[in-house]
């Protein structure tokens, strides 16, 4: 017999019980459990998606609350575990990386969790700062080389695409294009290999700035995040998007998050670049040429995520 696949999804807040709603509507997974310090809210979130199976037009999943013991025979863990930032008001950023320290004790005492049962699953991280969480968790605990990634710039990608299908009043299907960098405010846009249906921004008759896009992209965030005081759809799609290449083998090229080892010259920083996602993680990662404003926005990024890795060794 078939064993259905199996999804562990640990932190079960604003962001994780998203993922659990997007989950149940895949058809991907048989088995769902849920993992959080909160007991009573893993319990809560699988009792009442357990509940809804009963409905007619639900896949009979089952959905239950558990403890890491369960990581040991799950095909993928998804970890958004750990706060998220204070909202600000009006056009105010808050800094993801001043979640590190506090977050990174969170990520250690997860993989502990994780790792005291297996290193076969395919690990999907979303905690933030989320390079800085996808280092420690990869290095840390040296997973199999592959097997973790994070969502990275996933979704700085569906913004950017989602703000470029907008201006040229196409679907965003016809978008191929790529955030890169640190999941965060200096996450850039890879706009020298951006196109719409195959042509340039130019061939199609829409003028780009990469400044002014990189900036949309991160309003983009903020003004989610400041209006309802947290994101939780994109992120949520992101990592189910994610699951499912993993889980189907699809070998789609997607803005992982996952430690480079010489990609342009990095090694020790973990951040996003065109990643090959299929069965066993992450597979490739890819070096697009960068042109002289990518270059820098490159080096940007990097100091960037160095200075929230930094605050973990004060
Ligand atoms: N990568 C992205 O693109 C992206 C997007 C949105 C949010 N996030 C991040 O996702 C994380 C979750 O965001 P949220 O809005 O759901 O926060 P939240 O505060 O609503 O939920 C966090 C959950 O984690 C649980 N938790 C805390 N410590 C834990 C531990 N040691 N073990 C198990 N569970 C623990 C809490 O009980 C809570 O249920 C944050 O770090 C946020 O910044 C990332």
């Amino acid at each position: 017999m078939v064993q259905p696949h199996k999804l562990v999804i640990i932190g079960l807040g604003h962001v994780g019980s998203n993922v659990l709603v997007d989950a149940m509507k895949t058809d991907l997974f048989g088995e769902i459990v849920t993992i959080d310090k909160d007991k009573a809210l893993a319990h809560g979130e699988a009792l009442d998606h357990h509940q809804a199976t009963g409905v007619h037009s639900m896949a009979s999943i089952s959905v239950r609350a558990g403890g890491y013991e369960e990581c040991a025979d799950a095909d993928v863990i998804i970890v958004a575990a750990g706060p998220s930032m204070v909202a600000g008001a009006g056009d105010e950023k808050p800094d993801r990386a001043a979640l590190a320290p506090h977050n990174a004790q969170v990520i250690r005492e997860v993989m502990t969790g994780i790792t005291a049962h297996t290193r076969d699953a395919v690990i999907i991280m979303i905690t933030n700062p989320l390079d800085t969480m996808v280092y420690v968790a990869e290095n840390e605990f040296d997973y199999p080389a592959g097997k973790i990634f994070g969502t990275g710039t996933m979704l700085d990608t569906a913004r950017l695409r989602r703000i470029v299908a907008d201006r040229a009043c196409v679907s965003p299907l016809s978008i191929q294009g790529f955030m890169m960098g640190e999941h965060g405010l200096s996450a850039f846009p890879l706009l020298s290999h951006l196109t719409i249906a195959g042509m340039t921004p130019e061939e199609f008759g829409l003028d780009l700035d990469p400044d002014e896009l990189a900036s949309a992209v991160v309003d983009a965030a903020y003004e989610v995040f400041n209006s309802k005081a947290w994101t939780n759809a994109g992120i949520a799609q992101s990592a189910i998007a994610m699951a499912r290449a993993v889980i189907l083998d699809e070998r789609i090229i997607l803005p992982a998050c996952t430690t480079l080892h010489g990609e342009y010259g990095l090694t020790d920083i973990a951040l996003s670049v065109p990643t090959l996602i299929g069965a066993g993680g992450a597979l490739k990662r890819f070096c697009p040429t960068l042109n002289d404003w990518e270059h820098v926005a490159l080096r940007k990024t990097v100091t960037a995520i160095q200075q929230a890795m930094d605050t973990l060794h004060p």
